[in-house]
């Protein structure tokens, strides 16, 4: 079967170039929408969020029983939650803050994962005033909160224990999470007590599964096929020797996405072929019933689908011929690059068509760190006023955003068929300041 898996591709799905040589994405001419909405401008286009669920879906579709869980940690908003739930994912939430726009945007709570490795009794609660929703549990005494929390509220929390199976992907350091000695999860040696305390208070606690989450950006297959060998390997070990049938494997999400040309990603429809047919052939070869196979990518859903539009402002040439363009934006609406040195591709969105320069420049944010650079040597023939588009940046952009330099986030428009409607609002400093509070004794001279 042939199915185009978004995360291969640095450019949303529906990117184009106009007869006037403007980007065009989700039929509407970017460079209209930077003069209609301002800039910087967050972009989503809706159509290669459908088809990355589709690719997504389409690899599990041999496997008996899936469900895709959206992280939403990667972008979450209400459009993209009734977006997520009108193509039939779950969705992973982390905070107080994602349970409550999943509820707002009535997400089904049975298909709400609430994970974090300190969760409070707040958010705990609130989950399961929900109704069913499953909970990630990441410490000993996390679960023993859990209990008491559900305890109170007179309910049975269904649980996910997370493991840190002691795999290593191929990413950066800061965004491994599968590692031993990661502050994620459980070791592996504590599965068994763990499980004990859980069958303990099971009035308050019904166990159903095993989870486990290698880290994110992770161009490669091979950890994944480690990761459901050794949970496998529980099932086993649970089955013999607790006498335990757990129903929910979920084996994470993490998968990369192509910001520039060297990054080669697994596409996302052989990607969750291989894990459906691994766990098949694992599970199979250890007469064990096959559970429910859970992912939950999040960059893989939205990473391609975001642009981030800028205005080109001043220009520096240095001695030595390092030249410099300032861009409207940088890194309080787009951290990652100074955060963990995360690359992009950048063009210029007005000009699509003119020659490249054989000159580099580099394209550095407007705050107040030497670091806030977004694309280093581009060979771009930008000048002041250019529109300056950088792709890749659906994802852990808006989410991972700051007001640093008081400055107020961008807006974010979603682009599908021509239409363009704003589905974030722009923080004005007005927003900012309207949060201040001056003590009185600061007010008399
Ligand atoms: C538990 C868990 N699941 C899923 C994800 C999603 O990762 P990604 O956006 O890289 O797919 C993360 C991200 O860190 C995570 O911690």
């Amino acid at each position: 079967m042939q199915v185009t898996s978004p995360n291969v591709s640095i450019k949303p799905v529906t990117a184009s170039v106009n007869d006037l040589g403007h980007l065009v994405v989700g039929g509407c001419d970017v460079v209209k929408l930077a003069e209609q909405f301002g800039t910087p401008l967050w972009l989503i286009d809706e159509a290669t969020i459908e088809q990355a669920c589709r690719a997504v879906k389409a690899g599990l579709s041999e496997y008996p029983k899936t469900q895709v869980l959206y992280a939403g940690k990667a972008f979450l908003c209400l459009a993209m939650c009734h977006l997520i739930k009108r193509l039939g994912l779950g969705l992973d939430v982390v905070s107080i803050g994602e349970l409550m726009t999943a509820s707002r945007a009535s997400f089904p709570p049975e298909l709400i994962y609430l994970h974090g490795n300190n969760k409070s009794q707040e958010e705990i609660a609130f989950g399961l005033n929900l109704g069913d929703i499953k909970i990630v549990v990441d410490s000993v005494s996390e679960l023993y909160l859990i209990q008491e929390v559900a305890a109170h509220l007179q309910r049975r929390a269904k649980i996910l224990l997370r493991v840190t199976p002691g795999v290593e992907p191929d990413t950066h350091h800061y965004i491994r999470t599968g590692q031993a000695d990661s502050k994620f999860g459980l070791p592996l040696e504590n599965l068994s007590h763990i499980v004990e305390l859980a069958q303990v208070h099971s009035d308050c606690l019904e166990l159903i599964g095993l989870h486990a989450h290698i880290g994110s950006q992770s161009h490669e297959i091979e950890p994944y096929l480690e990761i459901i060998e050794i949970l496998a390997d529980c099932f086993v070990e649970l089955q013999h020797f607790v006498g335990l049938t757990l129903t929910q494997l979920d084996v994470g999400g993490g998968l990369g996405i192509a910001y520039t040309p060297n990054d080669h990603p697994t596409p996302l429809y052989e990607w969750s072929r291989a894990i459906a047919r691994h766990v098949e052939a694992c599970f199979t070869n250890r007469n064990l019933a096959l559970p429910t196979l859970l992912v939950e990518p999040g960059r893989a859903i939205v990473g391609t689908a975001g642009i981030t539009l800028y205005r080109a402002g001043h220009c520096k040439n240095l001695p030595g011929g390092i030249t410099y363009i300032a861009l409207n934006g940088g890194m309080a609406d787009n951290p990652r690059p100074i955060t963990y040195q995360a690359r992009y591709t950048p063009c210029l969105a007005n000009r699509l068509n003119d020659p490249c320069s054989d000159k580099p420049i580099t394209f550095v944010g407007k705050y107040c760190e030497s670091g806030d650079i977004i694309v280093k040597d581009a060979y771009l023939a930008a000048e002041s006023g250019d529109l300056v588009a950088i792709f890749g940046t659906g994802a852990y952009n808006y989410s991972m955003a700051s007001n640093y330099n008081r400055t107020g986030r961008p807006a974010c428009i979603l682009v599908a068929k021509g239409q363009s409607e704003v589905i974030i609002k722009r923080e004005s400093p007005d927003d900012l300041i309207a949060r201040d509070r001056v003590p009185q004794r600061l007010l008399v001279d």
